[in-house]
């Protein structure tokens, strides 16, 4: 479970991202942030990831109070959380398989399951024909 309590998020004491938000997200629950740009959505994701912190408020995830867990711990606490950034961040070095494959990988799922989970994903989105490319080489839709 996902709950925040009145999180808010303000940058240099200017800007205004996220106002007094209280919100809880059940297991298995699936909801959309909508909303025109700047209204705040990325700076919601990233407070409840751990990237950002907010300027008020708390935020607790799978029973865990970001306030109170050590820092060194965030990590951790990030390994369950699945992440599509706005920029993708794909790793340019690495083929589409390496980098569809990297958060299994880091959470050490075996070998063969990691290829069979990565293969089976690419070809649901129709990228299996790219798994051995470079990110840059995709374009901007299949990136
Ligand atoms: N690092 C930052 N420093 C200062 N202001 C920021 C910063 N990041 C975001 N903002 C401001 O906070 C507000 C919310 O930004 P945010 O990125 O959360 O919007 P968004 O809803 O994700 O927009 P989009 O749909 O364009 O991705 C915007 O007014 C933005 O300019
Ligand atoms: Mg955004």
């Amino acid at each position: 479970m996902i709950q925040l309590f009145h999180v808010s998020k303000s940058y240099d004491g200017a800007v205004t991202a996220l106002k007094d938000i209280t919100l809880k997200v059940a297991k298995a629950e699936f909801l959309f942030i909508t909303g025109p740009s700047g209204a705040g959505k990325s700076t919601l994701l990233n407070i409840m990831f751990g990237s950002e912190a907010p300027t008020e408020g708390h935020i607790i995830i799978d029973g865990m109070n970001y306030y109170k867990i050590p820092p060194r711990e965030i990590p951790l606490l990030r390994r369950k959380i699945g992440f599509v950034f706005q920029d993708f961040k794909l790793l340019p070095n690495k083929t589409v398989f390496e980098n569809v494959a990297l958060s299994l990988k880091v959470m050490g799922t075996n070998p063969r399951e990691i290829k069979n989970r990565v293969l089976r994903t690419l070809s649901y989105v129709k990228l299996q024909h790219r798994a051995n490319f470079k990110p840059l080489a995709l374009s901007g839709g299949e990136q």
